[in-house]
């Protein structure tokens, strides 16, 4: 197990409950500024060099059915590179550019099209309020986009994720390539934009922090007002909307799709469809994050339906809150990416051998991964403008250590479906999982998201006192 040390977390205010359910999640952070959007600009430029051009487009918007639209989301590389939140929009870097080294394809203004679908930047607004030296409406970038990457070598664009925009960029070069004969040039190589780009995102920036900081501290109020809601009888999608009433009202939305499961629903590992009965007697996993801004919290929290732990749940929930922080203390500089999930592995297997789980010597069981089967997934991810956010876990073949401004989840857990056979009878129907969000800070690590409880008792006292609060209101 990791040497225990000290979380450098400062001490924050807790969430508190009020009669009328928990309190708003404190002030919003300013917001970014242009000059950090710039900066990453600047830092892209220079690692691609003078004779290169990139270009990045916005996110497509997509249909959900017949001629209804999903809720548009700026695609996190274009959002990163520039703050702007339409779609129909592409990005153009050309470092050392003298008329401009930023360039804005954006839709033209429309007053009736403004009417109908709202408001427009247009070229204007792109250069005044987002900052870029130049801009053109969409419409006419196959006449300026090809001269613009006549006299660069290669082009940084990241392939495979939009298709459609796929065609169009290598019909430019191909375009320019055709005029050989006619003495125009081509870029001749075309280079993988994200790894320069996502090497930068894993790494947040105090702005970027203070946003994810928000974000964790609103989903944690969503999962206290959760607990205070929950009681047996009440359907899972009851409490999805409790969760996403307190993402929504304080300006965010949910980062992925809320996972509320009750009882055996708590074994599935991305169960969607938060529609059964709670029932008295049995847990209650619910994995629900946010997204203010475009930064992702992740929180998962898993307490009785009841508000009381029966002693099999409660062996099984401290085993997992054992893991859970014992892998938050393997997080520091330095220290390797796998190692808290290794930390979590030797501190479930032990576990699992102690409740009965399995038999046989820990560290045979952990080398022939016998803890698979209750234990299938690793314990976190990179998080940051995507809940599953870029950046590379190894360098070469080795796990790549840990710096000051990664964030990351921790998220171990423990899985017992019904019917589970060669285990005591009253473990079977237990899903745990225990999930924060950590900064990983220059002394050790930051925890962002304890704003929620995850002490049995301190859970089991939020939920006596939702339901006193609840009785005396009756
Ligand atoms: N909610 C997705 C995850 O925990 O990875
Ligand atoms: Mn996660
Ligand atoms: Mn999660």
């Amino acid at each position: 197990m990791a040497r225990p040390r000290r979380s450098t977390e400062p001490r924050r205010r807790a969430v508190v409950g009020t009669r009328r359910g928990p309190e708003l999640p404190g002030a919003p952070p300013p917001p970014l500024g242009r000059d950090e959007y710039a900066r990453r600009r600047r830092a892209l430029m220079r690692e691609m060099g003078r004779d290169a051009i990139a270009v990045i487009a916005a996110a497509p918007v997509h249909l959900r059915n017949n001629d209804v639209e999903y809720a548009y989301r700026q695609d996190s590389d274009f959002h990163h590179l520039t703050g702007f939140g339409e779609p129909e929009s592409v990005a153009v870097l050309v470092p050392g550019r003298p008329q401009g080294e930023y360039l804005l394809f954006v839709r033209d203004r429309d007053p009736t099209r403004e009417t109908w679908d709202g408001r427009r930047a247009g070229p204007a607004g792109a250069c005044r309020d987002f900052g870029a030296d130049d801009a053109f409406p969409i419409a006419d970038i196959d006449e300026i986009l090809p001269g613009l990457m006549e006299s660069r070598a290669r082009v940084f664009y990241t392939v495979g994720v939009n298709r459609d925009f796929d065609q169009r960029l290598v019909g430019w070069v191909n375009g320019l390539r055709a005029q050989a004969k006619h003495g125009r040039h081509a870029p001749h190589e075309i280079v993988a934009l994200e790894h320069a780009l996502h090497e930068m995102r894993l790494f947040k920036s105090r702005g970027e922090v203070e946003q994810m900081r928000h974000a964790a501290r609103i989903a944690a109020a969503a999962h206290l007002r959760a607990m205070r809601h929950c009681r047996p009888g009440v359907f899972e999608y009851e409490i999805a909307a409790e969760i996403r009433h307190e993402f929504h009202r304080a300006d965010a939305d949910i980062s992925y799709l809320p996972i509320v499961g009750g009882g055996a629903n708590g074994c599935i590992l991305h169960y969607r469809e938060n529609a059964s009965l709670l029932r008295d007697g049995e847990l209650l996993l619910i994995d629900a994050g946010c997204e203010f801004r475009h930064y992702a919290s992740d929180i998962t929290r898993t307490f009785p339906v009841n508000g009381r732990f029966d002693a099999a749940q409660r062996a099984a929930y401290d085993l997992v809150l054992e893991a859970n922080r014992a892998a938050i203390e393997a997080v520091r500089p330095g220290e390797h990416w796998n190692r808290p999930h290794e930390v979590a592995v030797q501190v479930l297997t032990a576990g699992m051998v102690r409740l009965g789980l399995l038999k046989g010597r820990v560290p045979t069981l952990i080398k022939e991964e016998a803890y698979r089967r209750f234990y299938m997934h690793k314990t976190g991810h990179w998080l940051g403008m995507d809940v599953h956010d870029v950046g590379e876990y190894k360098i070469g073949d080795a796990w790549r250590a840990l710096e000051p401004g990664m964030v990351l989840t921790i998220e171990p857990g423990l899985y017992i479906p019904p019917g589970t056979r060669g285990v005591p009878p009253e473990f079977r129907n237990i899903g745990i999982r225990i999930e924060d969000d950590v900064l990983v800070t220059r002394e050790g690590h930051e925890v962002l998201t304890d704003g929620v409880p995850k002490d049995a008792d301190a859970i089991e006292a939020v939920m006596a006192a939702a339901r006193a609060a609840r009785s005396t209101a009756s």
